[in-house]
């Protein structure tokens, strides 16, 4: 067997600066954001564009994000109207992506034939100086094979993908742990295309009611697919634990063999969330186990994103 593995970065100057000239030669790098980590390329690049789509098994008209410093360098790719410039002010740098029309300026493949462009500002400081560093804007994916759970730490990237990414850069635990919430803004008003690490309430809070189209399957959204986030042990969702079962638990009671959040917490269940998933499919396989049960989670707030991350996974 042999097994060739990605460049390992650390998160230091060196780590940082190696990872912006492996962008800038169209390599991949798996990058940490505060969401999950990302399989990241230059979006201008569109062979390195492509590589990102072949590393992930991924099919072809499903668009990417597009990562970007601040607001300002998010402007030379998009449209931004009023309502898109207050959601961006409230919640730029953090883990909401904008589709808005794009203005050109990236490879075909990122938009994947759409007139419009998905783009976000991330937190993270290690992903911020490599966007620095890099000084363009970043085409980055959740960097496990199509289909799979998210990477959540650098090791879920090198295990998904192994020589596939020219590199990966690892910057500890994604501290949100569930991808970013998608927000179409159009002349309609605002579209919830994915729930995610930005509460539905935090966004009607600054504009009001949203128009919710999390329709899976459709173009729009492509990404949004039934089958997703999916383990390799078969999955279920609520009641009664039985024999031969992996048990992820949710808040006090019941026993179980691993916990999203022993106190009940959403924000603690969503940084574990796709950990926990990673780690009940380890210990299932190691025990032969025939399915893994995940306790019920509460339908509000950061919920919603963790219960329908789950429901997909269930679906697999
Ligand atoms: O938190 C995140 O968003 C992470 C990190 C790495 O930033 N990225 C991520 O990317 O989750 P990905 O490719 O796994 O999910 C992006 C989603 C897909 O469902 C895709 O279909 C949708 O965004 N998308 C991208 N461009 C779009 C567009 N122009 N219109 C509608 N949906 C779009
Ligand atoms: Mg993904």
């Amino acid at each position: 067997m042999t097994a060739t593995v990605p460049e390992l970065l650390r998160d230091d100057a060196e780590g940082i600066s190696r990872a912006a000239e492996v962008l800038a030669q169209g390599g991949l790098v798996g990058l940490p954001t505060e969401t999950v980590y990302g399989l990241a390329a230059d979006a201008r690049n569109a062979r390195a564009v492509a590589r990102i789509f072949a590393a992930k098994g991924r099919p072809v008209f499903n668009p990417l994000i597009v990562h970007v410093t601040s607001l300002a360098a998010a402007e030379a790719l998009v449209e931004l109207g009023p309502m898109a410039r207050q959601l961006a002010q409230a919640f730029w740098p953090g883990p909401m992506t904008l589709v808005l029309p794009s203005r050109g300026g990236v490879a075909d493949l990122v938009q994947g034939g759409l007139p419009s462009l998905a783009v976000r500002v991330p937190a993270h400081g290690v992903a911020r100086a490599v966007l620095a560093a890099f000084g363009g804007p970043v085409a980055a994916p959740s960097a496990n094979p199509s289909g799979r759970i998210s990477p959540t730490l650098a090791r879920h990237v090198v295990e998904g993908l192994g020589d596939l990414v020219d590199a990966v850069l690892d910057g500890g635990a994604c501290g949100v742990g569930l991808e970013s919430t998608i927000l179409a803004v159009g002349p309609g008003g605002v579209r919830l295309l994915r729930e995610g690490g930005i509460t539905r309430e935090a966004v009607e809070a600054l504009v009001g009611p949203v128009t919710v189209d999390l329709t899976p399957g459709r173009v729009e959204a492509p990404g949004q697919m039934e089958r997703h986030y999916a383990p390799r042990t078969q999955l279920v969702l609520g009641g009664v634990a039985g024999l031969g079962e992996v048990v992820i638990g949710f808040g006090g009671g019941g026993v179980c063999d691993l916990s999203l959040s022993e106190s009940g917490d959403l924000v603690e269940a969503a940084a574990r969330l796709f950990a926990t998933l990673h780690a009940a499919d380890a210990l299932a396989v190691a025990r032969g186990a025939v399915r893994i049960r995940v306790a019920d989670v509460p339908e509000t707030g950061l919920g919603r994103a963790i219960n329908d991350r789950l429901r997909r996974a269930a679906k697999g």
